[in-house]
């Protein structure tokens, strides 16, 4: 079982990580689980919630709430948003993990929804949270004038196809087994496949709580800077951390022969560049003071963080 909050001794002095995360974790978590009801036809409800609710560090929703308080909006403004973003991120991991993508067996410490439902289910259930994720946001944001929300939708749709996860995910697959990938392509994998998703939740947030537009695009900035910066430590973590640790299998890019950053430069230049990208995010947020505290710890706890 994966755990955001057990890992929270990366705090800074003055801001306590692990209570923040805690919280605001435990928040998600049932917002997520009122969100989808088990009703006929059950089976692809209970599949999309077996995957919805297996834990996970549930940094995507964290991001985005955090964001929103940061510019001056509320918990409850983005909260839908903040569900739909986690609806969206695994629907992204159960489609990774089936046998024609990354064929995985395990995720978030448990069976991959395909081993435990199937493949025609598990790909059902994908396309039902991802279509769900959208309807959540439209019905459930209260309070957020509807201009707002319409940015949000739309960031969120671009964020999440062809020109951002799926673009990312196609040409992940195409580079497996080359030698010879670029390091201008393993940027484009990365910012696209996992940054994107990870700038719209610190951008969807700030929309939602009226940030303008500088605003939102030094935000935007800071998040794709943790964004690419996660992936990285993702992959060094799939070399140097356990399957326990992880909740999914380890050693699997290798095995596949994935393009990464490690498997360029070595684990230690890519701890340093990860490092790099992470005082470059926390940049971003000079100017707002101690009000920045959690963006700036979740920063820290992108390269700190042991699954
Ligand atoms: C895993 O994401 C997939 C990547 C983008 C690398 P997380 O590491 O955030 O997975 P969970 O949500 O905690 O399970
Ligand atoms: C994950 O990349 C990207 C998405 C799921 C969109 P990985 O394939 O590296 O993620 P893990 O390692 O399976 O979690
Ligand atoms: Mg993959
Ligand atoms: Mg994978
Ligand atoms: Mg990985």
């Amino acid at each position: 079982m994966t755990s955001l909050q057990n890992q929270g001794a990366v705090a800074t002095e003055t801001f306590d990580l692990a209570s923040y995360l805690t919280e605001r974790a435990a928040l998600v978590e049932a917002a997520l689980d009122r969100s989808i009801p088990l009703v006929y036809p059950e089976k692809i409800y209970e599949s999309m919630r077996y995957s919805l609710l297996a834990g996970g560090k549930r940094l995507r929703p964290v991001l985005c709430l955090a964001t929103c308080e940061l510019v001056g909006g509320t918990i409850e403004m983005a909260m839908p948003t903040a569900c739909a973003l986690e609806m969206i991120h695994t629907m992204s991991l159960i489609h990774d993990d089936l046998p024609a993508m990354d064929n995985d067996d395990y995720r978030r410490g448990k069976l991959t929804n395909h081993k435990v439902y199937g493949e025609d289910i598990a790909i059902l259930a994908g396309d039902g949270l991802l279509a769900y994720a959208f309807e959540y946001i439209a019905r459930e944001t209260k309070g957020v004038p509807a201009e707002r929300v319409l940015q949000v939708i739309a960031h969120l749709g671009r964020a999440v196809g062809a020109a951002g996860l799926v673009g990312g995910q196609v040409v992940d697959l195409e580079s497996e087994g080359k030698s010879d990938v670029s390091i201008e392509t393993l940027n484009f994998i990365h910012r696209h496949k996992t940054g994107a998703l990870l700038e719209a939740c610190v951008v969807s947030g700030a929309v939602l709580g009226g940030a303008g537009e500088e605003e939102r695009q030094r935000l935007s900035r800071y998040a794709q800077n943790i964004g690419l910066a996660f992936q990285i430590v993702d992959d060094i973590l799939d070399i140097t951390a356990t399957p326990e640790e992880l909740g999914k299998t380890a050693g699997k890019d290798l095995q596949a022969q994935k393009v990464t950053y490690p498997s360029l430069w070595g684990i230690e230049e890519s701890r340093r560049q990860a490092a790099q990208l992470i005082a470059d995010a926390k940049a971003e947020l000079q100017g707002y003071g101690t009000a920045a505290q959690p963006l700036q710890a979740i920063a820290d706890f992108i390269t700190a963080r042991k699954n």
